[in-house]
């Protein structure tokens, strides 16, 4: 290989300069990778070869899927997680779909004030850092049960690869080093955490190697033992002590109790496409099938022009809306879900929107902090057509900044996805109602959106995304993008995104992402703009309908990797 000298680099930086800013739809020059019989997609690229090896080791798409779970743990402790939740979209190539939920829950002893001091105003930070933000982690009871149920190779086989990257270590790459070097100040506020993640006050840099002998020795301990190495015995212990040493609620009872849950997917349609994807306590699902079925009867025009923006924000801040006045856990709440979802109610909105032009939001925006979105994604198809979307994260870049003391690994800050206080912002400007209020062993409502597209009873898509309340607007756009302007994969998954929640009141663009034009009628047709640097990392596969071969999709926001066979 040859390596460009100086001079190259500095033009060749000046002629992509050139080219990026004139061109918002650059990136989607590059291809698709493409493979013939299986494809593995996330955001870091030693977990999708640890899901490539089970593939050829034999596994299915789930054991692969596993596999890729228990290694993002090990490699990308921002969000690949033991410690957190998430949830699994498996569609079987026999038709047969199914989410696993195993998304975190409230402990026994939490309630629905736990956030408020005794005037009632929300605690700074309680329910974001620390371990009164942490909920029942929910991610080893997720994979066991998926894999118990769909997998084919031993539960020890899948778990091989991350075991070997805890032991053994693996090269830090750059945007880990980065992200350890961005959370520092809070993962140093605990020794645990300040000692694995910060090497006691020397950060990893790009290139060095980062063992984990404690987490080795749990996954170890899950691999023979099964979930109850994680929520019996001597991690549990630890987990435990580590809470009450930190003024944390989660006791041996709440982790004895945890099951992930098997849910039947929502299922919507657009256009002729099936839509399969997540129920609550997810938003995801409801919003983007709410969307969908708007959207539908629409003409959108060109791909990012003003008509198009327009007609998909005001769709977006009215999903947003419904959201915030009526979802949370239905397992605990009343959650309108066939009304949401239906044609008829789409049609009302369609009327409404059309009407519209960009809309004040009826109470006073609120500030909203974008940064902290550290959830992942990763997506799945084998050799015989199964399929999984699995989305799974420890809320914010490494959760509560809490790590198990001797067991190595780090806690989700997810009770902050609760209603902390009707009307109050979450860490993602998210309002959220009484739906979505604390209780014991409830589910905090998510915005995970693993989905999976069915043309004609095949798969045509599989795709998730991270970035908090964005998430469902990413999903919402790269559907568009495949499905009404038929952009291959991975064209669909680099154009640039925009995200509107209803409050605040702000139509958030990526920068650089549209043309000066189509900015410009934005804002003269009312919208607040805000820019962002870039939203979600959509990870993502399409299947060509005619031939079968699978195409992957690594987002260019993140440092992910699509490999294949
Ligand atoms: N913690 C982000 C989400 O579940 O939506």
């Amino acid at each position: 290989m040859t390596s460009l000298q100086p001079p190259w680099r500095a033009l060749l930086r000046i002629v992509l300069g050139v080219v990026l800013s004139a061109s918002p739809l650059v990136a989607s020059a590059f291809r698709p990778v493409a493979a013939r019989h299986a494809m593995v997609v996330s955001s870091e690229p030693f977990a999708s070869e640890a899901g490539l090896e089970i593939l050829k080791a034999g596994g299915n798409a789930v054991d692969a899927a596993v596999a890729v779970g228990f290694a993002l743990a090990v490699t990308h402790p921002e969000a690949g997680n033991i410690g957190g939740g998430g949830f699994m979209l498996v569609r079987l190539a026999g038709g047969e779909s199914v989410v696993v939920d195993y998304r975190e829950e409230a402990p026994a002893a939490a309630s629905r004030d736990m956030y408020l001091d005794s005037e009632g105003r929300v605690i700074p930070g309680a329910s974001t850092e620390g371990a009164l933000a942490v909920g029942v982690p929910g991610t080893v009871a997720g994979l066991a049960l998926a894999h118990q149920k769909y997998g084919k190779l031993p539960w020890r086989r899948v778990l091989a690869p991350a075991i070997r990257l805890a032991a053994e270590g693996f090269r830090v790459s750059y945007g880990l080093s980065e992200s350890l070097r961005a959370d520092a100040e809070q993962l140093a506020k605990f020794p645990e955490s300040r000692r694995i993640f910060l090497r006691d006050g020397r950060p990893y840099e790009p290139g060095e190697t980062f063992r984990q002998p404690e987490l080795a020795k749990t996954l170890r301990r899950i691999a023979r033992d099964g979930p109850a190495g994680f929520y019996q015995g001597p991690v549990a212990r630890a987990l435990v002590e580590t809470m009450r040493k930190h003024q944390g609620r989660i006791e041996l009872a709440d982790l004895r109790h945890y099951q992930a849950k098997v849910r039947q997917p929502l299922q919507g349609s657009f256009r002729g496409y099936a839509i399969l994807t997540v129920p609550p306590p997810s938003s995801g699902g409801i919003g983007l099938i709410e969307m969908l079925n708007v959207l539908e009867l629409l003409d959108l025009g060109p791909p990012n022009s003003y008509q198009s923006i327009h007609l998909v924000a005001e769709t977006m801040r009215r999903a947003y809306a419904d959201r915030a006045a009526y979802l949370g856990d239905a397992d605990f709440a009343s959650v309108p879900v066939g009304g949401l979802t239906s044609k008829e109610y789409a049609a009302k909105l369609r009327e409404e929107i059309l009407k519209a032009k960009a809309e004040v939001a009826v109470q006073a925006g609120h500030p909203a902090d974008f940064e902290a979105t550290q959830t992942t994604h990763f997506s799945v198809v084998d050799a015989d057509g199964n399929a999984v979307a699995n989305t799974y994260t420890l809320n914010g870049s490494f959760g509560s900044y809490v790590t198990v003391e001797g067991a190595g690994f780090l806690l989700n800050n997810e009770m902050d996805d609760f209603t902390t206080k009707p009307g109050e912002p979450n860490m993602y400007g998210l309002v959220q109602s009484e739906a979505n209020a604390i209780a014991p062993h409830k589910r905090p409502l998510s915005a995970m959106t693993p989905t999976i597209v069915v043309q004609d009873g095949k798969v045509r898509l599989v795709l998730g995304s991270p970035g908090g309340g964005t998430i469902i607007n990413t999903v919402l756009q790269v559907l568009l993008n495949v499905l009404v302007f038929k952009m291959d994969i991975r064209q669909a998954v680099t154009a640039p995104r925009f995200h509107h929640q209803w409050m605040p009141d702000h139509l958030v663009m990526e920068r650089w992402g549209f043309s000066a034009d189509t900015i410009q009628k934005l804002e003269e047709a009312g919208y607040k703009l805000e820019d962002r640097d870039r939203m979600g990392a959509c990870e993502s596969i399409e299947i060509d309908p005619e031939t079968g071969w699978r195409f992957g999709a690594a987002d260019p926001r993140a440092a992910g990797k699509a490999v294949g066979y």
